[in-house]
């Protein structure tokens, strides 16, 4: 433990203090002892400082200092996208979670855009900060906004949506601009992994940290050049 110094330190009247009358042998003497004694407290109270210190800073380091497994699970991965067609989802697994690329078409991008889909948006406007990068912070939630990239999972308790793509083909009674839908409680989000209102799901699906190395390869848990 660290022991403070102001309370370890002995008072004058403990180290001999020289009292009213110095000048004396006697009082030179214990004024010297003092002296001597004061060293001896601070030289140990700073190395047991020390000690404290080191002591626990160990098992603090430790206990956040990631395993290789969990460093090589969070490592970035590069996905192959050149044959995914307009409107095609694509799956993989990135820092042992599921992630899509979702190409989007031109109709996919205007639905997007149309206030009768906003209004009913939670957060249209990415106004989190933890659910998106900076740069996909903007009505795709996009760095290219013909690719959509997120974390498969839903912002409730954390099922897998299901993709549904089509206007036709979203949850009876709602209308349906596409997007996806989590069947465990009724959470729906749009194109853009946008939250519905009154869903149980409090925010945007997250999309992670994603560049694009080339025209056909895109690389998710890296952010690259802005
Ligand atoms: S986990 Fe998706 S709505 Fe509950």
């Amino acid at each position: 433990m660290l022991l403070p110094l102001t309370s370890t330190m002995a008072s004058e009247s403990e180290t001999g203090a020289p009292d009213p009358g110095a000048g004396s042998t006697e009082a030179r003497q214990g004024s010297e002892r003092g002296r001597r004694r004061r060293q001896f407290l601070i030289t140990a109270t700073s190395t047991l400082g020390g000690v404290g210190v080191g002591a626990a800073a160990v098992p603090f380091i430790r206990s956040w200092s990631p395993s290789a497994k969990a460093r090589a699970r969070a490592a970035p991965v590069q996905l192959d996208i050149s044959r995914l067609r307009p409107g095609e989802l694509l799956t993989a697994t990135w820092a042992g979670r599921p992630v899509w690329v979702l190409r989007r078409t031109p109709d996919m991008l205007s639905a997007l855009e149309q206030p009768n889909l906003l209004a009913r948006l939670r957060d249209p406007e990415s106004t989190v900060d933890a659910q998106q990068p900076d740069y996909a912070a903007n009505p795709f939630r996009s760095r290219r906004p013909e690719y959509l990239v997120l974390v498969a999972l839903c912002t409730h308790l954390g099922c897998i949506p299901d993709f549904r793509p089509r206007p036709d083909d979203g949850p009876s009674g709602v209308p349906w601009h596409g997007g996806f839908f989590c069947p465990c409680h009724g959470s729906m989000f749009d194109l853009a992994g946008r939250v519905y209102k009154a869903v149980p799901a409090p925010t945007n699906l997250v999309v992670p940290r994603h560049d694009y190395v080339d025209a056909a390869t895109v690389e998710i848990g890296r952010d690259g050049a802005a």
